[in-house]
């Protein structure tokens, strides 16, 4: 065949076109478990900064990895509070479960305090310990802020009512305003607050102008200026990841030793 010809232009073409899509398809292929490895390892890195078990942004896998030698994943179903044993907390997938009819629950608008209208029927657990003793639990939270839907990770001390860190790691907030969740400065607030009464009732707050050294002040964090609408989404996401219907009933099954 004349490759001058239109006939061989055609083929030339066709051929280029073939090779570059094995060659596409075949990087593609090869490169999904290097992807589904660098998006778990994402996940712990950012649990491990909004928990503030890690000060480095930019650690290394191996430190990272360290780390979670430390931290044992549980599944557990959040209207019992029992663990799940027949699913691989590493293989669940909370975001795809929360899709998925067969694997979620609609929330019943009147506790709907995070605007997230579905959930998962379970969610994971991370307990963090120390010489084999749990020394504190991280939970993944998430609902909406003004713009977007805010997901993060809240870590408790072991008596469930004291946070030890807490930060997002993903949402679409105005930097500058609502995107201040992420400021450095409002993410130290949390640390040491009461996210619960004394019956383990949630009652954080988000509110401006609260004396921190009063008694309100224990379980109040400082409000963001110009974002009132985040600052309350942020409260009420978190009390109701921390309520019955969200990590209260596991809550109460650890507190009892049972989980
Ligand atoms: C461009 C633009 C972006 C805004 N982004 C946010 C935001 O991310 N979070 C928020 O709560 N309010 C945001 N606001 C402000 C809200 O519309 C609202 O006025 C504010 O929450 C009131 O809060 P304040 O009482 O603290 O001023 C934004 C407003 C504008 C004009």
């Amino acid at each position: 065949m004349n490759i001058n010809s239109w006939k061989g232009t055609v083929a030339v073409a066709a051929i280029l076109c073939g090779v570059c899509s094995v060659v596409v398809s075949l990087s593609a292929i090869s490169l999904r478990p290097m992807q589904e490895e660098n998006k778990i390892l994402d996940v712990k890195k950012n649990l491990l900064l909004s928990a503030g078990l890690l000060k480095n942004a930019k650690a290394s896998k191996e430190e990272i990895l360290k780390i979670f030698e430390n931290i044992e994943t549980k599944l557990v179903d959040l209207k019992t509070g029992q663990f799940v044993t027949d699913i691989k907390p590493e293989s669940y997938d909370s975001r795809a479960a929360a899709k998925d009819p067969k694997r979620n629950i609609q929330i019943p608008s009147n506790l709907d305090l995070g605007k997230n209208k579905m959930r998962a029927k379970y969610g994971k657990v991370y307990f963090v310990k120390k010489d084999g003793k749990v020394t504190s639990l991280v939970l993944p939270v998430h609902g909406k802020g003004l713009w977007s839907t805010l997901y993060g990770f809240l870590a408790l001390d072991k008596d469930t009512r004291t946070v030890k860190g807490f930060g997002f790691y993903e949402h679409a907030e105005t930097p500058g305003l609502g995107g201040e969740v992420d400021n450095p400065n409002w993410k130290a607030q949390w640390i040491g607050k009461i996210v619960s009464d004394k019956n383990f009732k949630p009652f954080v707050q988000v509110k401006k102008n609260v004396d921190p050294k009063s008694e309100e002040g224990k379980r109040t964090v400082d409000g963001i200026s110009g974002s009132t609408i985040t600052g309350r989404g942020v409260q009420n996401l978190l009390n109701y990841w921390l309520g019955n219907h969200g990590y209260g009933p596991f809550l109460a099954q650890f507190r009892k030793g049972g989980a």
